[in-house]
């Protein structure tokens, strides 16, 4: 019910503009898949001119009805950071209009690295789907870093009439030569998914040596693994707060923390 009401005034706050809040145009350019992989191979190529082949990435997740704590953390994370790039692991909006691509974009841009959105459930209602593929680029997409690919996949089975994520492109795009790091939005446990359909898609992932998943929409942090196989991370919300986690891909290893504010930790690695 507050959820609604926070979505009535937002819309009510919007409409006593003099514009159409629902479906104008994005001002702010620098969610742009394409510009984020132009920034990306800069920054590779000073990676590989100086030999580093450790890297890390700042995962971000929900900030919908909540741009002020993104801004805060963006500002806070902004000065003497050394991630390579950031994932937004998606619900960059509550209700799929442009204004809040706007502010979450805006925030974004303070960063100075290039910062990769992953489409939520709540990207994807109201006006959300066109501006998605007008301002930001695909639902699905790669990235290359150095040895690591990630896939960001949509698996918004509700918004897309989909029921499984689409593995076929997924098993189309890994690069064998590379780790693979898988990416989207709701996790592959059962919440749009069965337990069936779970199963099916975290052992095909198997199958092609996907090791781990990256997700958003929980709102909590959980870091776990199902029968020593793929290793699965939540990023928790703006929504709860000024929350964040940090990827390090090592050598042999990918490593996360969780954080809140300044201070981080190691999370325990849940066995199922
Ligand atoms: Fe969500």
């Amino acid at each position: 019910m507050m959820r609604q009401i926070s979505s009535l005034l937002t819309i009510l706050l919007l409409t006593s503009c003099q514009e159409n809040p629902f479906y104008s145009a994005i001002n702010c350019q620098e969610l742009s898949l394409d510009m984020q992989k132009e920034k990306l191979a800069r920054i590779e190529e000073n990676y590989r001119k100086n030999s580093q082949d450790e890297f890390k990435v700042l995962l971000l997740s929900d900030p919908q009805t909540r741009p002020g704590h993104l801004d805060k953390t963006v500002l806070r994370l902004t000065e003497n950071n050394d991630f390579a790039f950031a994932m937004l692991l998606g619900d960059l909006t509550e209700n799929g209009i442009a204004r809040e691509f706007d502010w979450v974009c805006t925030s974004l841009k303070k960063l100075n690295i290039p910062v990769f959105p992953v489409i939520g459930n709540h990207d994807a209602i109201g006006f959300g789907k066109e501006l998605w593929q007008k301002y930001i680029g695909s639902y699905d997409y790669t990235i290359d870093f150095l040895d690591t690919r990630m896939l960001a996949y949509n698996d918004n089975a509700f918004e897309f009439e989909i029921h499984e994520p689409n593995f076929d492109w997924i098993a189309d795009n890994v690069d064998v030569e590379k780790r693979n790091i898988v990416a989207s939005h709701i996790p592959p446990s059962v919440d749009v998914h069965t337990q069936l359909e779970v199963e099916k898609f975290i052992s095909n992932l198997e199958s092609i040596g996907v090791q781990n998943t990256i997700h958003g929409h929980h709102h909590k942090f959980k870091y776990w693994q199902v029968q020593e196989g793929i290793k699965h991370h939540i990023t928790s919300a703006f929504q709860k707060g000024e929350y964040y986690s940090i990827m390090t891909v090592k050598r042999d290893v990918v490593e996360f923390e969780n954080c809140y504010k300044d201070t981080c930790w190691k999370p325990t690695l849940l066995a199922y």
